[in-house]
């Protein structure tokens, strides 16, 4: 288990990651019909199953954080929001119904798994997700600083150059790219930090 407590990082920071969507999302929005189906797997406090929603999606989101899951059902009530569901659960033991979600996210999300699990997800997200359906997924790269940092890491997965991409074999690739990037800080880690991220965008064919 990843010694991450983000209970007590969400407890003391009620907006812990920007509120701002994450980019990858933005970037794929034209392709998305209104109406769909969003899958937000690790969604944290919300900020993109927030946006999809007013943007007239149907959203379901799931975060092993139960204050997370509060909050955010605390504002689902707060905002009189309709056609988005709240879920707390580890994505290992949350079933992901076959053929009804359009789009399904995982943003930072993968590299809380242990490897083989990462790579199960990624294997059952792309077997569950509509045919023509988008996967966003963003995670940590062997660029990543942390990498190098001896055992025990927080974190448990980093993904080799092109490996994600070979994951995606048979896929339509709409955006994939692999860079390190300078975080400006947020919730837990206040001053700007760079990470080593791979960031993709397929298209189920
Ligand atoms: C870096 S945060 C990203 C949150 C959100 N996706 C965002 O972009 O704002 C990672 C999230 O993954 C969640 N998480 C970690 N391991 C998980 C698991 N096994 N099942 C479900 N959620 C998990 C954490 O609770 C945390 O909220």
């Amino acid at each position: 288990m990843v010694d991450m407590n983000y209970n007590q990082l969400y407890q003391q920071n009620k907006k812990t990651w920007s509120e701002q969507p994450n980019q990858l999302l933005k970037l794929a929005r034209q392709d998305f019909v209104p109406g769909s189906y969003f899958l937000d797997l690790g969604c944290g406090q919300g900020k993109d199953a927030l946006f999809v929603v007013k943007n007239g999606f149907k959203v379901t989101a799931v975060d092993l954080s139960e204050v997370a899951i509060k909050q955010l059902q605390a504002t689902i009530i707060e905002q009189n929001l309709k056609n988005i569901e709240a879920i707390q659960s580890d994505v290992k033991n949350f079933v992901i119904e076959k053929d009804v979600y359009d789009i399904i996210q995982g943003n930072h999300l993968l590299q809380f798994l242990p490897k083989p699990v990462a790579i199960e997800l990624i294997k059952d997200v792309q077997q569950k997700v509509k045919l023509n359906g988008f996967i966003i997924l963003a995670s940590f790269t062997i660029d990543d600083p942390s990498f190098k940092l001896p055992q025990p890491k927080k974190i448990s997965t980093y993904f080799e150059p092109q490996e994600m991409l070979r994951l995606f074999d048979g896929f339509k690739i709409i955006h994939y790219i692999e860079r390190v990037i300078l975080d400006q800080g947020h919730g837990g880690v206040l001053s700007p930090h760079q990470h080593g991220v791979v960031e993709i965008i397929a298209q189920k064919r």
